[in-house]
Parts: structure tokens; sequence; C-alpha cells
């Protein structure tokens, strides 16, 4: 029984759950009405009045993505950047850092696919050395371990919070003392865990942090967000810059204060916008209390999914959140999610090349990724594990979530 949730309006105010049964949050969640409503307002705005004219008429609305952003992640409104995805953002952040031939970058196994190859692409030009933090028996960083492989060399720790093909937590906080015990630059991939689960950095730690709205966030596609913690902004440059990033004077230049030096002029504003309608939307439901919902239906799940016969579950962490990961004895994962699809449910297969470095290290190729978020119903759950148990075993059986 989840009853510190106000489920059914959470339901009334999500139109997608009327069409299907949405289990891939972790790729894009079915947004809330207010985004919805505001971004298609918006549009038709600039369809009236003109794009430019628009804007004007909405500066309010646009600028208030960067303050729903510093609310959440608890910081100022200097400190956040927008950008189109968080894959920009983490390749922007790393790529402003002074990193020198010869340096070393520690990652987690977890590394995000395309985060792992602009970083492996930048390191084949400037001579990185590229290492891998240790993980304990749950799969999350050993932070001691961690700290074991530091010296002056180390120009960056980039950490993922949450993998995209995994439950487990890593100890991003833990890692930030660490990080700023030795002075070295902290950046944190949120993208996953933002909207999901707190995410604080003061409490953190990080010097710069990577989100996307379209996740656990509930905000549109092509929305990005680079935190950049004030002290450490002026030191970095970005590899590019535009209109936005620079104060203009007079036949030259100089990078804007803050994080706005990551931002170029152009923007989608009417994605802005609902960016900070989904932000604030989760704040007024309240991040504690929604992820309280998924780790329950998400730990229901994995107990009924331990009893299906064929099922092989992946999830590590001591601390386990919304996402759950499974593969299956003679069924391929596509063939599955194909099936699930046809009855009308969402699910991911995750690839390989999506999280190189661990899925390799693990020998997995894919796995089918099932991920609820709190306006998920138990009723929905249930009928995704019979119409599983359907595809693995050809039986469908009554089964009753808390
Ligand atoms: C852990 C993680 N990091 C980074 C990203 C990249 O985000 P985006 O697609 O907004 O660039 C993803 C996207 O799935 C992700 O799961």
């Amino acid at each position: 029984m989840y009853e510190t949730l106000d489920l059914a309006r959470a339901r009334a105010e999500t139109p997608g759950v009327n069409h299907v049964v949405h289990l891939n949050n972790a790729g894009a969640s079915l947004a809330p009405l207010p985004v919805l409503d505001v971004m298609t307002a918006y549009l038709r705005l600039e369809g009236r009045v003109g794009p430019y004219e628009a804007a004007e008429r909405s500066e309010g609305a646009i600028g208030n993505a960067h303050a729903a952003l510093a609310s959440l992640l608890n910081c100022s409104r200097q400190e956040i950047a927008i950008l189109d995805s968080a894959t920009r953002a983490w390749g922007l952040a790393m790529s402003s850092l002074p990193l020198r031939a010869g340096d070393r970058v520690i990652i987690s196994a977890v590394e995000y696919g395309s985060n792992y190859l602009s970083l492996l692409h930048l390191a084949q030009r400037l001579e990185l050395s590229l290492e891998v933090a240790p993980v304990d028996a749950n799969g999350v960083v050993d932070v001691a371990g961690l700290e074991a492989m530091l010296d002056e060399r180390v120009g960056l720790i980039a950490m993922v919070h949450v993998p995209m093909h995994d439950a487990l937590v890593n100890p991003v906080a833990g890692i930030g003392v660490v990080a700023r015990r030795h002075g070295i630059p902290y950046l944190v991939d949120a993208c996953q865990s933002v909207g999901q689960l707190p995410v604080d950095v003061a409490e953190i730690g990080c010097d710069l942090l990577v989100g996307t709205g379209r996740k656990f966030l509930r905000g549109p596609r092509g929305t990005g967000f680079l935190y950049v913690r004030q002290d450490i902004a002026h030191r970095l440059v970005p590899p590019l810059v535009g209109l936005d990033g620079v104060e203009w004077l007079a036949g030259t230049y100089r990078l804007a204060p803050g994080a706005r030096r990551f931002e170029t002029w152009e923007t989608n504003a009417a994605a802005r916008i609902g960016l900070g309608v989904a932000v604030d939307y989760a704040l007024g439901w309240g991040i504690e209390r929604t992820y309280g919902r998924m780790q329950r239906l998400a730990a229901d799940l994995r107990e009924e999914l331990a009893g299906l016969p064929g099922v092989v579950l992946h999830d590590r962490g001591r601390e386990q959140c919304g996402t759950i990961a499974m593969s299956f004895e003679g069924w391929g994962e596509f063939e599955v999610r194909n099936a699930l699809k046809d009855a009308g449910i969402n699910t991911w297969v995750c690839l390989e090349n999506a999280a190189c470095v661990d899925m390799q290290q693990r020998g997995l190729s894919t796995l089918l990724r099932v991920s609820p978020h709190y306006y998920n119903s138990e009723q929905e759950l249930e009928r995704f594990c019979s119409v599983l148990e359907d595809v693995l075993v050809g039986t469908r059986r009554e089964r009753v979530f808390a």
C-alpha cells in the first residue's frame, strides 16, 4: 500500500497512462499535463506572434528553468547552464578543464557510452590515461580504493551517480570528500538520478554535474543542463562559445562569469519553458516522496520477477533505485521487448555500447530494462508480470502487489 502519494492525481495529470503502460522512464518519461500544456501553448504563441516576439513576451517563463534547476540542485542560478543534452553538457565540461598530456582521469566502470567515447577521443588526442575506479561486491565504487589510486597526475574524477542499466547508486558524496581532500576536479553524471532521487550539489561536493530533462524529471526531449560550481567557473575554458557565453568588448571579448559561458544564444524556448515547469512539478510532489514510492514499486517488482522461470535479474547496489535490468533464459531481449510492446507495455533494451566498460567486463551484450516511475500503478506492474510470464512460459497467473 503506497498511501503517502496521491496516485489518482498523478495519473489524472499524466494523459499517456490512458494509452500505454510506460515502464521506460529511464529512457524518457511520460510528461505531465502542466508540461504538455505550457509547451503547446508556447508553440502556438510562436506561430501567432513570431518566435522572437513570443520569447520577448515570455522572458520570465524562459528564465524560470535556471531558477527551478537551482532549487532542485541546491545551488545558485548563475551556476546552471542549459544545453540541448547531457552528452553535450558533459563533453563541454570535460573539454573545458585544463587537462594535459600524461594526466590521469578516473572514471566509474558504469560510465555512459557517449561520455566514455568522448573521453576516449580526448584521451587519444591529449595522451590521457583513462583508469577505472574499483568497485565493491555490490558493484558500487569503492571509495577507499579510489582514493588509493590518486596522485598529483589525476586531472579529473568523473563518476556516474546512477547508471542507465543498473539499480545501483554510487556513493557520490563520499567520493566528493575524497576529491576535495586531494583538490581534484570532480564531475558527476546525474542523468539517471536527477528527478528520481535527491541530488544536492553541496552535499555531493562536486565541481561539475550534468543532467537531462526527459528522464525522471519528466521534462521535454532535447534538454540537458550543467552545474558549474561558482569558484571553479573562471578556470574553465569552453571549447566553443556563442553570443550568450561572452561579453563583447568592442574588438575583443571576455568569457561570461559563471556557467553562462557554456550557453549559446539560440535555444528551444518551448523546451526550456517545459523544463522549468517539469522541475517545479517534480519539486511540488517532493523528490523524497516520489523516490520512496518508486523504490517500493521496484523492490516488489524484483521480488515478483525473481519467482518467474527464465528471468535473470542483474541489479546490484547497496541502495537500489527504480531501474530493473534483466535477461532471459531461452529468449532474446529484443524478442521479449517486442512482445511486451505488442501488449502495450513500453520497456527498453540496453545495448553493450551504452555502458561499454561495465557490460563488457560482465559479459553482457543486451539487457531488458524496466524502469517504473511514481505515477505507475500496481495494476500496471501486475499486467507487466502477467504478460512477461505469458511470453516466457505461456501461462498467466493472478498476482497482487502490496
Ligand atoms: C547515465 C547517463 N548518462 C548520460 C546520458 C546522456 O544523456 P543525453 O541523452 O541527454 O545526452 C544518459 C542517457 O541515457 C544516461 O543514462
